[in-house]
Order: structure tokens, then sequence, then C-alpha cells
């Protein structure tokens, strides 16, 4: 139990987002919604809790679904779970409703894993991501990885490594789980208590954290070698797209992704400014199987997740400033303490101005430091000596510079003041 003066605080591994740090957020929604709609995507919206059955969907041998997900009875004994990934709920909702392929969505939406917190690992996570439903295409798949390397770039988050692996179709799947599967039992004892692991998911293994480990992964069978000549060939197109379109890459033959409804290409973009073992800023691949699972028709998809904090993150390291838009191009400073001040601001609210105020009947000094501290690009003052020929007083906060201008031209005059709302 949480100790009392602990239960009115944020419960461990969740955090609040205030502004003007939500302004950054805003910022990367909003570019990536663009860039998402430049693309053909439409947004889509599932529901925070499903039926555990849809996120157990994940894989049986995945820590997700065994020791992370957040999952209770609802008062009407069905068993629910919060959403722990965007996939599934999304694939849920496709064979549920059956729209035309290609389905092309994408999503903003948190996520929730009871892991052990730390920095860029945390029990809520904020996902923007994208899914592809009904096509099987590689060019779907370059498109998938441009829609999120092109956002990166976007955003100026630098330089990031994009690693690409393909996980073969079904036949190449199991005949390279089972030279695995030989090659861990041949060293069940460094494996120890992973063996029931590898027995039940024998990829699972190949993104094992434990370091002592590390050497065994190495010298592992690789899967790109036994690749059928089909999903070689989708593999092989897949890097020629990457390519057409500018995309560096490398290929990890043990890129395998902390999910198991992967199947053909995955991909995950890096960063050296995220911690070792989870430097992932966004990654994802082909699902072809997991619209069948759920009872929906024979459907190839794919899909990508980013987290919100971990893009944050690498911008913080310097290599980009996300800033936020200014809230506030105006802050209007008010001598009169008529409605006039309310008068003002609600024109220059509804003409596409910024603007704010100070609140009580605080001093002019105050104002005007409640001004600076709005970072506002201008005050406009209201005094009794302007009023009176029908002018307001307008200070360039930035320059120091002070005019008159008429208060019936003041709004139109911001108004075409638009790099006052440049970021
Ligand atoms: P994922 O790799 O588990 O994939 O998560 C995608 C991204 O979400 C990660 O690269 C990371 O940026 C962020 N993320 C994940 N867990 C956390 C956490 N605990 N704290 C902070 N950030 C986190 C998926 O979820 C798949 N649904 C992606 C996908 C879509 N595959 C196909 N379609």
């Amino acid at each position: 139990m949480a100790a009392d003066r602990d239960v009115f605080r944020a419960p461990k591994g969740v955090r609040d987002v205030l502004p003007p740090e939500s302004d950054r957020w805003i910022e990367v929604v909003a570019l990536f919604a663009e860039r998402a709609r430049r693309f053909g995507y439409g947004l889509v919206l599932t529901p925070m809790f499903e039926h555990w059955e849809v996120f157990a969907r994940l894989g049986e041998t995945t820590d997700v679904v065994t020791k992370e997900m957040y999952d209770f009875v609802d008062k009407g004994n069905r068993r629910l779970a919060l959403r722990p990934d965007g996939t599934a709920g999304v694939v849920r909702a496709y064979v549920e409703h059956r729209p035309a392929a290609p389905w092309k969505v994408w999503y903003v939406a948190p996520n929730f894993r009871y892991e052990r917190p730390q920095a860029g690992r945390y029990r809520q996570h904020y996902q923007l991501g994208a899914e592809v439903m009904g096509v099987d295409d590689p060019a779907v798949d370059v498109e998938m990885i441009d829609l999120l390397g092109g956002f990166f770039r976007e955003l100026g988050l630098g330089k990031l490594s994009l690693v690409v692996n393909s996980m073969g179709d079904a036949e190449s799947r199991d005949r390279y789980r089972a030279v695995l599967l030989s090659y861990w039992r041949d060293h069940a004892a460094e494996l120890d208590d992973d063996l029931p692991r590898a027995e039940l998911n024998p990829l699972r293994i190949l993104d094992s954290k434990r370091p002592d480990l590390q050497d065994l992964v190495e010298r592992a069978p690789q899967l790109p070698e036994h690749l059928t000549d089909e999903a070689g060939a989708h593999f092989e197109q897949v890097q020629a797209g990457l390519r057409a379109v500018g995309l560096d890459f490398e290929i990890d033959p043990r890129l395998v992704r902390g999910l198991d409804y992967y199947t053909s290409t995955v991909f995950e973009f890096r960063s050296a400014a995220l911690s070792p073992g989870q430097d992932a800023i966004g990654g994802g691949g082909r699902y072809d199987k997991l619209a069948e699972e759920m009872g929906g028709p024979p459907t190839p998809a794919i899909g990508f997740g980013s987290g919100i904090e971990r893009i944050l993150i690498v911008a913080d390291a310097g290599l980009a400033v996300v800033a936020g838009s200014r809230r506030c191009d105006v802050f209007v400073i008010d001598t009169l303490g008529t409605a006039d001040a309310t008068a003002l601001l609600h024109e220059l609210r509804e003409t596409g101005t910024a603007a704010d105020r100070a609140y009580g009947g605080r001093s002019l000094k105050k104002q005007w430091a409640a001004a600076d501290k709005a970072g506002a690009r201008y005050g406009v003052m209201l005094a009794p000596r302007e009023m009176a020929t029908g002018h307001v007083v307008v200070k360039d906060l930035d320059s120091g510079e002070q005019i008159e201008i008429r208060r019936d031209e003041i709004a139109a005059w911001l108004a075409t003041k638009k790099e006052t709302r440049a970021r």
C-alpha cells in the first residue's frame, strides 16, 4: 500500500506533462498528423481497453503479455486489459468493421506496460503509429519506413541508425525455429532458466537482455540464411526500395523485435542518445497472420510505433530543438479596469491572434512582468489618455519600441504580423 503522503502523487513509472513542455507534444503530433495525411493515412481511434484476449495475441512468450499487462476484471465479470500497444486494437477494429483494403491508418495513444521504470521506459508511454492492412507489396514496407524516417528527419533529430531484417514467411520461420532450437538445446546449461522460453519460442532468446547470453546469441544461426526464395525476394525488394528513397540502413540478422506477431520485414530506428538495450526510438514490421488469428480473413499488414517520450529525449540530447509554438503573441495590459480589455481580447482571439492578460487588477508593473513571462511578442496597453483619442499603445517586447495604433485597427494590424506566430 502506498503511504498516505504518496497517494496524491503520480504512481511509479508514470508522469504528468505540463505546459510549456506539452507545447512540444502538440508540435510532434501535428507534424506526424500532417505527414501521415500526405502519405494517405486516416486517424483511427480505438479504445484504451479491450478484451484481454485481443492483447494476448501479442504473444504467449512476450514479457508484454506474461509480465506487463495491466489486466483486470470489470464489474460485469469481463477480463479486460489496458492497451499495451496500438497494433492489436487496430487489427481487432479491422476484423470487426472489415473496411476496404488497403486500410491505411495512424494513431496517437497512451500504452500501458508494467515495466521496470527508467529513463525512456515508463509504465504509461505515448506512441505515434501507423498501420496498413491488406497489402503485401514490398512497396508498402518501404513507404512505412519512409513515413517514419522522414518524420524523424523533419523533426531534425539528426543521425539515427535504421536497422532492418526479415523474419521470413511461415516456412522460413519453421525451418529456422527448428535449427535455432537445436542450437539452444546444445547450450541448455548456459541458457539455464531461459530454456523453457526457448522451447516455447526459440526466437525470443535472440533479443534477450541477459549480458551473459550475448556471446551465445552472437554465435547463433542466423535467420536470413533460412529464408525461402519468396521471402528472400520480398526482402530484396524492400532493400532496393529503401535505396531508391535514399534511406541508409543496416541488416541486423538478430533483429526479431519484442512482440510475437512479426512476420517478414522488421525494422527499428535507433539513437545513440537513448540507453543501450532500449535505444529504439521507433520500430515495427509486418504481421501477416494477426488478422486471421483474430478471426478475420487472411490479411497481410505492416506498421510501426514510436514513443513520444523517447523522441523528446533524443531531441533534448542536443541533436534538435523541438520547440513548441508561441502560445501568446500579444499580452493585453489594462489600466482602465473596464470591459474594454475583455472586448479587445475577444476580438484578437477571434481574428487569429494568440492573446492573453493578467487577471485581478494587477499593478502596471506586474502586468508588464506577466507579459514578459508569457513570452509575448507585443504588449497592447489600454490607457485613458490614448483611448480618449481612439488609440492603444503597442510595445514590441523584443526591441522595446513603442507606437500608437488606432483601437479599431489593432486586430487587423496584429493579424498581419504573421511572423509573430513563428516558432
Ligand atoms: P514496440 O517496439 O514495443 O512496438 O514499441 C514501439 C516504440 O514505443 C518503441 O520503439 C519505443 O519508442 C516506444 N516504447 C515502447 N515501450 C516503451 C516504454 N515502456 N516507455 C517508453 N517508450 C516505449 C510496438 O508497440 C508495436 N505495436 C509497433 C508496431 C506497429 N509494429 C507493427 N505495427
